[in-house]
């Protein structure tokens, strides 16, 4: 565990200025923190070990020697008499934990409220902003990958310990809204969504698909939403009351998708508030010379010494574009809310924007510039001709999240466990977006993915419902001993017994649940967690096919390993929670 690794680092820095004393040597011990400690290439050799390179270099000496060495004053220490051994193992000192007082340390710490919960980044303020969809349509696939990463990296960045705010930038206004609400006045005839019978995003979505009907009906259809649009921006009445009702209903049926998928925020902007926050800036870069104007009178900057391309950020005519409200935002919400980090989760077909928003915050003086953070992620695909899509649109978010809960229904079913589980319908739901969430979180952002859903919803192998599975392994057993099962109650837990190999193993992949909640955080990368949680299902599977728990004949053991089930437990449902995939009691 971290509190572990640190003790150890302590001590052997503590060793290594006593060294330094003993050889009557000029040079300075290293401070603790700046030990290197190493997971060794096989668990024989230890539990972890420090490398001696730096400090026989500084010494004057052989790696082994000093290795030796400090293994004699570790030795001395009470300290580390306690914790375990440390042992020297060529230019490698190796350190075997005491595996009882660590197994204790664990069970207790993975029994407390706040496991998983780290304080790496407390007192730090991030700032996520993500999905950020438009409201002439549903979400779709991509969003899924986009809401997923947003989530499970809001999560991870709280239980680090960071002060959050999680902002969904919805753009609410501009040419591709006014088409949706022409095709509605030209085919709508004042029907509703629940006239329909449809969600209010697939509603307005139907009709935003319709606006390709219009076009071929009226060839001046692409005029007539430029005139809207610009009815718009002057504040025309009737225009801004048919604009309000359409984006009620797609904002009603997105949230709908939010809820269901476990997406939440903590506030929503709004483009159409936001559009005209940059133009001050820009004037104000204009003067102080960071910007120029065009002869044809828009206003720009130069960026080819730094590899980008010369930026308009005001058009000829005054009006702003999709960066100039970028940069408004961006200073808006740190006057708001001075962040440490703003991470923006969008697809990474827009890199090249980002790389320019950055870089002109920077020229027009922000400090804060270097703390924003685009987390870019690739295209998700689906197997060719598996699903149909709409007309014109790709596959919708709600569609693929049905398709995916009737599958699952259908394995459930196919393995007669319909009984079993309880509330078939609602389990479905819960392993589709298990095996959803995960198939989309465990690649690296930037990598395209193919989706598969079948593939996605096995219980074996790399996949959200494998890991559900062994949750659910884990709170079978629990509730058996709870139902008068085994022999755990007759025994009394001591730690002191899960000293096997097998324990072990288990334990230790237990105690680095911090440290991958950690390491997520801060690599914003959502999926080192969902490996975790791979590598704590496998480890579970294995031991549990191989160690009994409540038919252990010795009763303490078997409630000693009924408190080791119980922590199992507990991280899944942590460690699940932090990765959006939901955590089953029985599957
Ligand atoms: N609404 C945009 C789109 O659908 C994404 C917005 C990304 N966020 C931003 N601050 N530019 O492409």
């Amino acid at each position: 565990m971290v509190e572990t690794k640190a003790a150890w680092k302590r001590i052997v820095a503590r060793a290594i200025a006593e060294y330094i004393k003993e050889k009557g040597s000029p040079v300075q011990a290293p401070a603790p923190e700046s030990v290197v400690l190493e997971r060794p290439p096989k668990p024989e050799l230890g539990d972890f070990g420090f490398p001696m390179f730096p400090y026989a270099k500084l010494l004057r000496a052989a790696p082994a020697q000093v290795a030796a060495a400090l293994a004699a004053i570790v030795a001395r220490d009470p300290e580390a008499a306690r914790l375990g051994a440390a042992l020297p193992e060529g230019p490698y000192l190796n350190v075997r934990l005491a595996r009882g007082p660590e197994a204790a340390a664990v069970l207790a710490a993975a029994a407390s409220a706040s496991w998983g919960r780290t304080g790496s980044l407390a007192g730090k303020r991030v700032l996520v902003e993500f999905s950020s969809p438009n409201t002439n349509k549903p979400l779709h696939l991509g969003h899924l990958r986009n809401n997923v990463l947003g989530e499970s990296l809001s999560r991870i960045l709280g239980a680090a310990g960071a002060e959050l705010r999680k902002v969904n930038h919805i753009n609410d206004r501009g040419i591709h809204i006014c088409k949706s609400m022409l095709a509605y006045e030209r085919y709508g005839e004042g029907r509703t969504p629940a006239q329909e019978g449809l969600k209010g995003d697939h509603f307005v979505g139907k009709y935003y698909v319709l606006f390709n009907k219009l076009k071929e009906e009226d060839p001046k259809a692409e005029e007539k939403a430029q005139a809207m649009l610009l009815a718009w921006e002057q504040g025309d009445p009737a225009v801004r009351a048919l604009w309000q009702k359409m984006k009620d209903w797609v904002m009603e049926g997105i949230k709908e998708t939010y809820a269901r998928t476990g997406v939440s925020f903590t506030l929503y902007d709004f483009e159409s508030d936001t559009y005209d926050l940059g133009k001050r800036e820009v004037l104000r870069g204009l003067e102080s010379g960071v910007f120029f104007r065009q002869e044809d009178g828009a206003v720009s900057v130069k960026l080819e010494d730094v590899g980008l391309d010369t930026k308009v950020l005001l058009r000829k005519d005054g009006t702003s574009i999709y960066i100039t409200q970028d940069i408004g935002t961006a200073i808006a919400r740190h006057e708001d809310w001075p962040y440490d980090r703003l991470v923006y989760v969008v697809g990474n077909e827009q890199k090249y924007h980002f790389q320019v928003l950055f870089e002109i915050l920077k020229r027009l003086g922000f400090g804060w510039a270097s703390d924003l953070h685009h987390l870019a992620y690739g295209m998700v695909n689906l197997p060719s001709g598996r699903m149909k899509t709409r007309e014109g649109t790709v596959v919708d978010a709600d569609d693929l999240v049905d398709e995916v809960a009737a599958l699952a229904a259908k394995e459930i079913e196919a393995k007669g466990r319909e009984g079993a589980v309880g509330d078939l319908a609602a389990v479905a739901e819960k392993i589709a977006l298990g095996a959803l969430h995960y198939y989309l979180l465990q690649t690296s952002p930037m990598k395209d993915i193919l989706y598969d859903p079948e593939l996605s919803l096995s219980f074996t192998g790399d996949t959200g419902p494998y890991i559900q599975y062994m949750g659910a392994r884990a709170s079978s057993i629990i509730r058996k001993h709870e139902g008068g099962e085994g022999n755990a109650a007759k025994g009394k837990a001591e730690p002191a017994l899960l000293g096997s190999d097998a324990d072990w193993a288990l334990i230790s992949r237990l105690a680095a649940f911090p440290e991958a909640v950690d390491a997520a955080a801060a690599g914003l990368e959502p999926s080192a967690l969902a490996g975790y949680l791979h590598d704590l299902a496998a480890d579970f599977g294995t031991w549990y096919r191989d160690n009994p728990v409540l038919a252990n004949p010795d009763a303490n053991l078997a409630a000693s390993r009924l408190e080791l089930v119980r922590a199992v437990r507990r991280t899944f449902e942590a460690g699940m929670g932090l990765a959006c995939i939901p955590f089953l009691e029985s599957m």
